[in-house]
Parts: structure tokens; sequence; C-alpha cells
């Protein structure tokens, strides 16, 4: 049977291979890396899906912002990696997790701004992330606009430099 419990009660060096065997090499040079920067995870909102004693899944979230040009900041929380164990991809345990990780977020009153980089076809479709409010967004790397996500009644449609929350570092 799949648990979900808090990500930090896995060994750090778990979660990196399964982040390895989910995702193509080079992984730490995406753009998505270099958005939260140094930045600590939010405990609270990041998840592992274990079996018995494997790691079969995970999830994590950063706290970032939009600065706009005026200095205005505004939080929000980035999603991901989110990564499932590709022996066990399409199995509903990647929905498990985001479903999971956005009532904690809901609980915690941090849904109201979230982004993520990835495939609208899988976030738009179960979760309601869409690329309507990012196309002003500047990232410290490139992004394929239409895969810029966001979600919540707080994301800033509005032009401005994408990276880790000030307030945070
Ligand atoms: C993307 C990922 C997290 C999805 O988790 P999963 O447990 O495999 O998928 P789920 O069981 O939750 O969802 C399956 C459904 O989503 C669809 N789906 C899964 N990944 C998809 C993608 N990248 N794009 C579009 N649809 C996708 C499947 O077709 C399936 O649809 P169906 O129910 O109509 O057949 C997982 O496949 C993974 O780890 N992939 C590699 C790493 C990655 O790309 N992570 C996301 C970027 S941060």
């Amino acid at each position: 049977m799949t648990a979900l419990v808090p990500l930090d009660a896995v060994a750090p060096e778990a979660v990196e291979a399964l982040l390895d065997r989910a995702f193509p090499p080079g992984r730490q040079a995406r753009t998505a890396y270099k958005v939260r920067g140094s930045v600590r995870p939010i405990a609270s909102l990041c998840f592992a899906a274990v079996e018995e004693d494997r790691l079969i899944g995970s999830i994590q979230c950063w706290p970032v912002a939009l600065t706009q040009d005026d200095g205005l900041v505004h939080p929000m929380v980035m999603v991901g990696p989110v990564a499932v164990d590709p022996d066990r991809q399409q199995g509903g345990i990647g929905r498990e997790l985001l479903h999971h990780m956005l009532d904690a977020a809901a609980a915690q009153g941090l849904d109201r701004a979230m982004m993520l980089i990835g495939d609208p076809e899988y976030y738009g479709r179960f979760f309601g992330f869409s690329a309507e409010h990012t196309a002003d967004w500047r990232l410290p790397g490139p992004v394929e606009r239409h895969r810029l996500l966001a979600r919540g009644p707080d994301v800033p449609a509005l032009a401005g430099m994408l990276g880790p929350d000030p307030g945070q570092v």
C-alpha cells in the first residue's frame, strides 16, 4: 500500500536517486533550478510516496517571488520537481502527490499563488494550472512559454523577474 509522508522522513540521497531515475541527465541545469536558487524548500509542502520502505514518488515546493521593476514583490509557491519512479508511472501516484500537496497548501493558506514549469496537458487537465497570467514574467533561463504555468487568485499577471523569494533567502 502507498503511504504519503513528509519528505523530511526520507533520506536526501534517496530523493536525489529517485530524481535521477525520473529525469534525464543534467536536470540541475534546468531553469526551474535557477528560479529557486539556494532557497530552502517549504517543508510542510514536500511529500514522499513510499511503499514499505521504498521511495516511489516525491514532490517539493519552494518560496519564490515575482519582483516587479519598481521593486514590489509578489511571493508565490513554486511546485516541483514532481517525480514518480519510472516503474510506477501512470498509476495515479503523481496525482495523489499533487492533490495531497494542494490540500496541505489550502489548509495553510499557501495556495493563493502557485507556479511551476511543466506539461499543461497534465497540470492543466488535473490541477487547474494555466499559462494565462505568466506571459510577462522573466526568468533566469530559457523557458517554453506554454509550460510556464500558475494557479490561484493572487497570481500576478504583471511584468517582472521570477526568482527566490527575497524574504526567504
Ligand atoms: C509527470 C509525472 C509526475 C506524472 O505522474 P504519474 O503518476 O506517472 O501520472 P498519474 O498516474 O498521476 O497520471 C496519469 C495520467 O496523466 C497523464 N500524464 C502523465 N504524465 C503526463 C505528461 N507529462 N503530459 C501529459 N499527460 C500526462 C497520463 O496520460 C494519464 O492520463 P489517463 O489517466 O487519461 O491515462 C510522472 O510521470 C513523472 O515522474 N515523470 C517524469 C518526471 C517529470 O516529467 N516530472 C514532471 C515535471 S516537474
